[in-house]
């Protein structure tokens, strides 16, 4: 296995001061010339062949393939084309896409505009998380400098390309990140998704054929056509490709962001890079992927981290985002805060997800005050079932399927609780 990071490298191997951030310091470390190269010697039929062959997953949690989604772009529309660049990054436990945006703007613009070509798009919206206030910025600055050297615009690297970027930011709402609640909110709409199919390469922005993709996905864009399809697949799993960025959080004695082979196992993520925790306590359970997968004991982390085996476990990569927990962790209140952020962050169409959410969460916390009966563990487990596969888009599985993993791996907690009429974990952390 080839040795990582690649997409960061900027971090590792130069300085701040040498960042990619600036037109300049990209193109010094040859940035823009795999969109040249693209541009000037490949058809766009040849690009999408190459993702496909590459076999680059969307990095946005759905993990689907980017060659084949770039393919279902309308080829004989005379309508205009889009490409969304979804920035709103607000699973919590995700971090990636921030950095991404802070500190290699161009690595993701030269991304879409690879992504331009190939799909035919006229215009690509970056769709900034609201909170995101900084990453904006630079990135805005970033797409200036591109306009004023003929980056983008009406000949795009002195090519016949025409291609524009335009920067729009989110309210802060979580919602806003699938991806046709991102499209309605874009439309100057309320961010609640649309019913499927339609699929946005069909029916997207305002109507028109559009491609959707993560910050992450686009910045691997330039690396493949650079380099190749084979010295991608050098990376990673035969079914699961490329590095990936993990972004650790919780426990652990040095959080942080790490790219790696994805196929790394969990215990190597957690222990090695990250510490593992600090103050010569335990794991008790990681999230592996964010905040909406399944949680897995310590027993379990001599997982790979790919979907083909993370599935196994039920559970999944998601973003990437590998929450750590420690022995004095509570996880009916890890159940409460999960059950809280999924009832607010809720749009409201769909009855299984707006009641559904709400109820998860009211049991949640009649458990965790004492209060709870014997018969609310299956309650749990019977609201969230009903939740699942029901509804307009994922928020409802995603809801759902956190509470599942903890009732799983840590019924014991739930059961204490009912005992004891009241919280066992005094030194777990304050809800
Ligand atoms: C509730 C919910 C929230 C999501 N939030 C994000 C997000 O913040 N960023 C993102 O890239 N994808 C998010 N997604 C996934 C998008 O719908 C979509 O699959 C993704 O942007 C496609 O890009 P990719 O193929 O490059 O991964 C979310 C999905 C759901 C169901
Ligand atoms: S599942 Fe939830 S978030 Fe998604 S459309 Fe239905 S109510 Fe809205």
């Amino acid at each position: 296995m080839q040795k990582a990071p690649f997409i960061t490298s900027y971090l590792t191997e130069h300085t701040a001061d040498d960042a990619f951030a600036t037109l300049a310091g990209y193109r010094a470390h040859g940035g823009y010339e795999a969109a040249r190269r693209a541009l000037t010697q490949m058809s766009p039929e040849q690009v999408v062949e190459l993702l496909k062959d590459a076999g680059l997953q969307g990095r946005g949690g759905a993990g689907f393939s980017t060659g084949m989604k770039w393919s279902f772009m309308p080829k004989d529309s005379d309508k205009p084309k889009y490409l969304v660049c979804n920035a709103d990054e607000s699973e919590p436990g995700s971090f990636k896409d921030r950095l991404l945006l802070e500190r290699a703007p161009h690595q993701m613009l030269e991304g879409i505009l690879i992504g331009a070509f190939a799909t035919g798009a006229d215009k690509t919206f970056v769709y900034v998380r609201g909170e995101y206030a900084h990453p904006a910025n630079v990135l805005q600055r970033a797409l200036d400098e591109c306009y004023a050297a003929g980056i983008f615009g009406a000949n795009c690297l002195g090519t016949d390309l025409r291609h524009d970027v335009v920067v729009t930011r989110g309210a802060g709402a979580y919602i806003c990140g699938e991806e046709t609640g991102l499209l309605e909110s874009l439309e100057g709409k309320k961010g609640q998704p649309r019913k499927k199919p339609p699929f946005p390469a069909q029916f997207g922005a305002f109507g028109m054929p559009t491609t959707v993709n993560n910050v992450e996905t686009f910045s691997h864009v330039p690396h493949v056509v650079a380099k190749g399809a084979d010295w991608f697949r050098g990376f990673g799993t035969e079914k699961s490709p490329g590095t990936t960025i993990f972004g650790v959080s919780g426990h652990v004695k040095r959080p942080g962001l790490y790219e790696l082979p994805l196929g790394t196992r969990l215990d190597e993520i957690v222990f090695e890079h990250a510490g593992g925790p600090p103050d010569g306590r335990k794991v008790k359970g990681v999230i592996p992927g964010g905040m909406s997968m399944p949680i897995l004991p310590a027993s379990q982390l001599d997982v790979p981290m790919a979907n083909e085996f993370l599935r196994e476990r039920k559970t999944m990569l998601g973003t990437g985002g590998v929450m750590v927990m420690h022995d004095a962790t509570c996880m009916v209140r890890v159940g409460c805060i999960i059950t809280y952020f999924f009832r607010d962050e809720s749009c409201g169409q769909c009855t299984q997800c707006r009641e559904g959410t709400g109820w998860l969460h009211k049991i949640m916390q009649r458990i965790e005050r004492g209060a709870g009966s014997p018969a609310d563990l299956d309650l749990l487990l019977d609201v969230a079932s009903k939740m699942e596969g029901q509804t307009i888009c994922a928020f409802a599985d995603a809801a759902a399927w956190p509470v599942q993993g903890l009732l799983r791996h840590f019924r014991e907690d739930f059961e204490e609780h009912v005992k004891q009429g009241k919280c066992p974990f005094p030194e777990s952390f304050e809800l």
